[in-house]
Order: C-alpha cells, then structure tokens, then sequence
C-alpha cells in the first residue's frame, strides 16, 4: 500500500497555511502566512479582519505547499481541513477552499478537529507509543488528554475559564506588552525573580481540571497596588510570578495524570509549548520517568497545517471521510 499524500489546510484563528503530508509522518511542505502583525495594532485577533486575509492567501499558500513538495495537485489523495473550534468565519475560508478542491478533483475530503492536530504534530517527529497522555495548552484550550490508541480522546481534565494562552495575553495586554503576549512574558521572565508569590490554582485534590483567570485578576490586583502605592517595580519580576504559577500547576497536574494513568508517553502540543520555562520543568519533571517527553519543535507548537495532515492520515485509512455539506464548527467536540 503506497503512502497517501495529503494536502492539508488551517485557517482557524489568524495563521493561513497549507501543508503537504505523506503518509502520516511526512512533512513534504509546510507553509504558512502570519496575520500576527495586523492584529497586533488591535493587541488581539479581530475576526473581520481574520477572515478577509484568509481569503487573500488561501489559494497562495495553497499553490506555495504544491510548488514546495514539487507535486501537483493531480497527485493528491485527499484534502484535509480543519472544521473547528476556532473563528467561524476564519474557518470557513479553509472549509470552502477544501470543499471546492475535494469537489474539483473528485478526492476524499477529511475535517480535522483543531486540537487532534496539535496532537499529531508530534507525530512528524516521531511515532506515538500507546496508552500516552497529552498537554494541550494554547490559546483557546488547556487540556490533559488520554490516548489509547490513534483518534481515540479522552479528555481527562481542561480549562474551566482561562485557557493557559488566554491568561499570558490577557496579562501581557495589562503590562502594556504587544499581542502575542506568551512569547514576550516568557522572555522577560528569564529576567526576573518569582517574588510575588502568586496563587496556585489546584482545584479539588485529584481534580485534573486548570483555572487561570483567578491568577490573571491577582496579578491585575497586585499590578494596581503597586502602582497606586507608588512602590518601584520590575515588569520582569511579575512576569517571572505569573510564569512560575502558571507552569508549577501544568506540569505538577500533567506529572500526576502520567503516573495515574501509567502511560507510554508524555506528548506537549499547542502554542504555549513554545514557552522555555515550562520546557525546561517538564525535561527536569520527566527526565529520570520511565515516560518519554515529546515536545515538538517551535514550528509545529503554534498553528500550521502539517498538524492537521498529520492527524487526518489516520481518518484517511478508517474512510472517515466527510461530504460537501460539511461546514465549520466554531464549537466541535474532541
Ligand atoms: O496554538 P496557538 O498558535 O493558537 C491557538 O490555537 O490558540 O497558540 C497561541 C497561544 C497564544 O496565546 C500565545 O500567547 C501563546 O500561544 N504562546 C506562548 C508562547 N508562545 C506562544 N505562551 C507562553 N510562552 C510562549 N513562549
Ligand atoms: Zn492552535
């Protein structure tokens, strides 16, 4: 049986790309068109304005992916797309760009959840060994999910507010920092001390659930009362306490879950995977376990495409096909 070649799109929030995809594991092409400086004027994603630069560059990646893996689009066995959750209308774009392809060219069109991709970024780097537990953490989800074997989630605990992301933005945007807020808090807190002691969201004991907008209020608390006290501080030193909290309880809960669960393998997946100081606590964390960490380079931690060829490799040899009535999913299930 050859390898299938997929040609997988991704247009949920503000990243417009394409991929090519070969056998599951393959990254042939990978391209992808940032809309991050636009938004950041706005200090987050507008979804007009999300939307209307899909549409100008949908077919231009598409054509880059092709020309980049040297194939046409003949030599393509079936399109991916991923259906949801993110923006509506940013999904559509990618939606209808797959439909009219899959339609054009008479090959299988397969909807991608936008979280089984991030999964299956890690895929690209090396095989899944089941059962395996995974950290997504971006800027819409935090969640801690089960795998037992491929397409198979459980989801064993998430956000019940503030996606991890979601709270670095949202304090980055209280410290007058430029959107994406992850990557700018990560770098000045390797300048700073944790000094401020802020809370560490358990939850119920054995809860593998996350909340980090009381975190969030706290640091937009002490931030006004070092200010209307007129008390000197550094940016850095908050940062470098928001971080600290925020990774202390990712990666004590995630250690917890892999014991429980006795698993394989430790797979990080999602934007915020990118950030060093939880890098560099899971390695310490994970190092003498006998469960292997996986953490995907920088390129496959934030949106792209070739996570979503990755994971709809697996949907393409169960047939798990979709037809032309499908349509974006802003709020689709795991
Ligand atoms: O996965 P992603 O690209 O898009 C979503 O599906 O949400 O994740 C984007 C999120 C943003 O909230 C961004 O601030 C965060 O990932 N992020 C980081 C880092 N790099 C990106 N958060 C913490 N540390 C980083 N180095
Ligand atoms: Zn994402």
């Amino acid at each position: 049986q050859k390898d299938e070649i997929i040609l997988a799109l991704e247009t949920s929030c503000d990243e417009t790309a394409a991929a090519i995809v070969k056998g599951g594991n393959q990254l042939l092409s990978n391209v992808v068109a940032t809309q991050m400086e636009i938004h950041q004027k706005f200090g987050g994603v507008v979804p007009e304005i999300a939307s209307r630069h899909h549409i100008e560059q949908i077919t231009l990646v598409i054509d880059q992916a092709l020309e980049e893996a040297n194939l046409t689009i003949n030599e393509v066995d079936a399109i991916a797309v991923t259906e949801g959750p993110g923006l509506v209308g940013a999904l559509l774009v990618g939606v209808n760009a797959a439909k009219t392809l899959a339609y054009a060219h008479g090959i299988p069109l397969i909807g991608v959840h936008h979280i089984a991709g991030h999964i299956y970024a890690n895929r690209l780097e090396k095989e899944f060994q089941f059962p395996l537990l995974s950290l997504v953490v971006s800027g819409g989800h935090t969640e801690l999910i089960y795998m037992k074997e491929h397409g198979d989630y459980e989801v064993i605990g998430e956000t019940r507010d503030d996606a991890a992301g979601e709270a670095y933005d949202k304090v980055a945007k209280a410290l007058n920092l430029p959107y994406p807020g992850g990557p700018v808090i990560d770098q000045i807190a390797h300048e700073g001390n944790d000094i401020y002691d802020f809370p560490r969201s358990w939850l119920e004991p054995g809860s593998y659930d996350f909340s980090f907008s009381g975190l969030k209020t706290a640091v937009i608390n002490k931030l006004h009362q070092l200010k209307q006290k007129g008390e000197e501080f550094r940016i850095e030193d908050i940062a470098a306490s928001f971080q600290a909290s925020v990774v202390d309880v990712l990666v004590e809960k995630t250690y917890r879950a892999t014991e429980e669960l006795g698993v394989n393998q430790l797979i990080v997946a999602g934007g915020v995977s990118a950030n060093k100081g939880l890098r560099v606590e899971l390695e310490k964390r994970f190092n003498e376990m006998d469960v292997e960490l996986m953490i995907p380079p920088l390129y496959l931690c934030t949106d792209n495409a070739a996570m979503i060829g990755a994971a709809a490799s697996i949907q393409y040899h169960n047939q798990n096909y979709k037809d032309l009535s499908l349509n974006a999913n802003p709020g689709l299930i795991l």
